[in-house]
C-alpha cells in the first residue's frame, strides 16, 4: 500500500556511514527529511548530495536532521563521499544509509515492489523511480513527499522553503500562499475562526475575502 501524508513515517533500523540508526528515535523531537538517489558515482546524484551538504547548516538551524539513501552499501558511499567533497567543495556531513537489499526503499515505495530482492546487477536505469524525498515531522507523520525523474536534480532551497511553511503553520496556524517566501505576508488558516484570530492576531488582518485573511508573517518586523 503506498503511502500518504500525515501516515506514520515506517521505522526501521540501518547501517549507515555514520553507524546504525533506528530511524524514529534518531529523529528524536525534531524534523527528519529523507532523500535517496538512484546509484552512488551518477553525475546529478553527485551535485544534489554535495549541494544537500552545503546547505546542512540551514536545515540544522530549522531543527531538522538529514539522511540519504541508496540501494548502494555504506563502503561504496564512503568512496563516493570523497568524489562529492572533491567535485561539489562540501564534506558530506549527513548520514547515509546503504540499503542493498532494498528494504527500506521498498517501505517507501522507492521501488515497485516487484523489483529482485538485491541491488546486485542493478544499474541506474533500473532504479528509475527512486529519487525521492520524504519530511517526517516531530510526530513521525509523513508531511511531505516528492519523487522526482532520473534526470532531473531536485531544488534543496525548495525544501528549506517547505520546512519554513509547515514549522509556521504548526506554531502560528497560519498557511504560505503561492510561490511564497521567507518574509512576505501569509493566511490565516480556514479552521481559525474570526473570534480566534482577534485574540491570535491582535494586530488585525486584510480581508480580501472572508476565506483569505492576510497577516504578516510572524516573527517578522
Ligand atoms: C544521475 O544521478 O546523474 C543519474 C542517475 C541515473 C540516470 C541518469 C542520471
Amino acid at each position: 500500500m503506498s503511502l500518504r501524508l500525515n501516515d506514520i513515517a515506517p521505522d526501521f533500523q540501518a547501517e549507515t556511514t555514520q553507524g546504525v540508526i533506528h530511524f524514529h528515535d534518531w529523529i528524536g523531537d525534531g524534523w527528519a527529511i529523507l532523500f535517496s538517489h538512484p546509484k552512488d558515482f551518477t553525475p546529478v546524484c553527485t551535485t544534489e548530495l554535495g549541494y544537500m551538504a552545503k546547505l546542512a547548516p540551514e536545515f540544522q538551524k530549522r531543527n531538522c536532521k538529514v539522511v540519504g539513501l541508496s540501494v548502494d552499501p555504506v563502503e561504496s558511499h564512503f568512496k563516493w563521499e570523497k568524489d562529492i567533497e572533491e567535485t561539489q567543495g562540501y564534506p558530506v556531513t549527513y548520514p547515509m544509509i546503504g540499503d542493498p537489499t532494498l528494504a527500506i526503499a521498498k517501505l517507501y515505495d522507492m521501488l515497485p515492489a516487484e523489483e529482485p530482492g538485491t541491488s546486485e546487477g542493478r544499474t541506474a536505469a533500473t532504479n528509475q523511480t527512486v529519487r525521492s524525498v520524504f519530511v517526517v515531522g516531530p510526530d513521525k507523520k509523513i508531511k511531505l513527499q516528492l519523487t522526482y525523474p532520473m534526470t532531473t536534480g531536485r531544488n534543496f532551497y525548495e525544501l528549506l522553503r517547505v520546512l519554513d511553511s509547515m514549522q509556521l503553520t504548526a506554531e502560528h496556524r497560519v498557511a504560505t500562499p503561492a510561490n511564497w517566501a521567507d518574509g512576505e505576508d501569509v493566511i490565516i488558516v480556514p479552521a481559525v475562526s474570526d473570534a480566534e484570530a482577534k485574540e491570535k492576531y491582535p494586530d488585525g488582518w486584510k480581508t480580501i475575502k472572508p476565506y483569505l485573511r492576510i497577516i504578516p508573517q510572524p516573527g517578522k518586523n
